[in-house]
């Protein structure tokens, strides 16, 4: 069988926070990975481990120290954030951050649509893309699509976040990040959006990495699992075996 080329490939990635300081610390250390297309992959991880350190080197949002990172056998590792959004978006835990206050829902959607409008996009009105996000925010089935002029500050935290979902997806990027995207949320939420996002990383045949606390998510979720302790990957299981873990072992595996 041909395997596909990765969408995303991490080679000895490490980040040191405070070099050379009493504060020094290690973070990432020498991170090795390959995402293949259509990988929906749960990170799980204590607290401090390096998981959000991870995603923001992989996003850019963090220089690393050492190694590469390839998006489509493309290096990127000194590409800056913003280009980086051409192929990666990303979904926070914070709802606000997906977002912008004050605009309109709709607004929101035409610059997440068309970064190019962000000039002008004052006024812009478009009835066909009016109609296509109506449907799209519709099919989300949290009630936005009644609310698309009001602005976005108005909206229930889970309703902000499936919103930042879409626009997250709106463009189809090649690579996903979630990080800890529904922990904000009450539990009934968090489950609408975590069945939301699967679906929609499902239909649009999405690339994605989650990092969740969650580990009933992370076992029902997704084909992968990868545990990350102490800036290293410590666990990495797909198919069968990813079907075969039980909670219990995963938990007795954040002790060590
Ligand atoms: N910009 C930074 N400067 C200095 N230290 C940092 C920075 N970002 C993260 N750290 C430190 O790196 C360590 C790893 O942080 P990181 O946010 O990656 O952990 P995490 O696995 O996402 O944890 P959590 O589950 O709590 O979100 C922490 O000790 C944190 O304090
Ligand atoms: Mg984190």
């Amino acid at each position: 069988m041909i395997k596909n080329n990765p969408v995303l490939e991490l080679k000895g990635l490490q980040k040191i926070f405070f070099p050379g300081t009493v504060n020094q610390r290690h973070i990432l250390k020498n991170i090795d990975l390959k995402v293949y297309p259509g990988e929906f992959i749960s990170i799980i991880g204590n607290n401090g481990a390096g998981k959000s350190t991870l995603i923001n080197a992989i996003a850019g949002a963090l220089k690393v120290d050492k190694g590469e990172i390839e998006i489509l056998g493309q290096t990127i590792t000194k590409t800056n954030i913003r280009k980086r959004a051409n192929w990666i978006a990303r979904v926070f835990q914070d709802p606000k951050l997906g977002t912008a206050d004050q605009l309109s829902v709709y607004e929101n959607m035409v610059l997440a649509d068309d970064k190019q409008l962000s000039d002008y996009f004052k006024g812009y009105d478009n009835t066909k893309k009016r109609t296509q996000f109506a449907s799209r925010l519709a099919a989300l089935d949290m009630g936005i699509e009644a609310h698309i002029d009001t602005p976005v500050k108005y909206l229930s935290g889970g309703q902000r976040q499936a919103l930042s979902l879409l626009m997250a997806i709106i463009r189809k990027p090649q690579l996903l990040l979630l990080d800890e995207h529904t922990a904000a949320l009450d539990p009934k939420t968090s489950q609408t959006v975590m069945e939301l996002t699967a679906q929609l990383i499902e239909q649009e045949r999405l690339t994605a990495l989650m990092i969740t606390h969650d580990i009933d998510d992370a076992l029902a979720y997704g084909n992968r699992l990868i545990m990350v302790q102490d800036g290293q990957i410590k666990l990495d299981v797909q198919g069968a075996e990813k079907a075969h873990l039980l909670k219990a072992d995963l938990i007795k595996m954040f002790a060590i």
